[in-house]
């Protein structure tokens, strides 16, 4: 999971980032670059009309699955084949298998990811990155099943309208890793914290 937090938590501001910081776009890219990216709606929307202004690309070199409960009239509009839709999704299984149907994950990877992710799940499920925003994020952290956090600490308050709890969402995490990008960003980096079944007391 990657997001960007200002000093006041903030994600988000009328449907837009806040803030862009090429060195954490260069950075978000790198982190994503071959994954499944899964974001909401709003999130695209926001990607899609900065990539507008920039390349005219959407993502490119990543496979996105964009949540809505609206998808068909998303759809009808479609312009990238690299982009899917869906509808009403309820959490990581569902969403594996709707990217296996659309072909965006091999038959024995679905096969696999299902079974690691339902039998142990804070097992690293690979290349699949949660690119928000807030509903997205909050999905997979109630669902617990994201393995690792990359956090960019952006500085000043930018008056944000999307705040994110992330001392609670870190809080099985062990913080793991730090990297200053810029003078205005730090890229946190937090491990979940794998509990040993066999060694609980009951
Ligand atoms: N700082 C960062 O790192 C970062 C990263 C990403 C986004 N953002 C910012 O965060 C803000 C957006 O966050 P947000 O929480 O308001 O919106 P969001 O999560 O991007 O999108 C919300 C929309 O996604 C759809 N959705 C979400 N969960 C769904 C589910 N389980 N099933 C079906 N559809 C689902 C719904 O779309 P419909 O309305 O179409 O039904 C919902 O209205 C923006 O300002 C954006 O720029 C910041």
């Amino acid at each position: 999971m990657i997001l960007a937090v200002d000093e006041e938590n903030g994600i988000g501001k009328n449907g837009r980032m806040p803030w862009h910081h090429s060195e954490d776009f260069k950075h978000f890219k790198n982190y994503t670059r071959g994954s499944i990216c899964i974001m909401g709606r709003t999130t695209f929307e926001d990607i899609k009309s900065f990539k507008k202004r920039d390349s005219g690309r959407f993502l490119p070199d990543r496979q996105c699955i964009v949540l809505t409960s609206d998808a068909r009239k998303h759809k009808e509009n479609n312009q990238y084949t690299h982009v899917q839709f869906m509808d009403g999704a309820t959490g990581l299984i569902d969403i594996l298998d709707f990217a296996n149907r659309a072909n965006f994950v091999e038959d024995e990877i679905f096969t696999h990811l299902s079974r690691v992710t339902q039998n142990r799940p804070y097992t690293k499920i690979p290349d699949i990155s949660i690119v928000g925003g807030k509903s997205v994020y909050e999905l997979f952290i109630k669902e617990g099943i994201v393995d690792e956090i990359c956090l960019t600490r952006v500085k000043g308050n930018h008056n944000c309208d999307v705040i994110v709890n992330i001392k609670d969402w870190v809080k099985d995490f062990s913080h793991i890793d730090s990297k200053v990008l810029s003078d205005n960003c730090t890229v946190e980096t937090y491990k979940k914290d794998v509990v040993d079944e066999s060694k609980k007391v009951s």
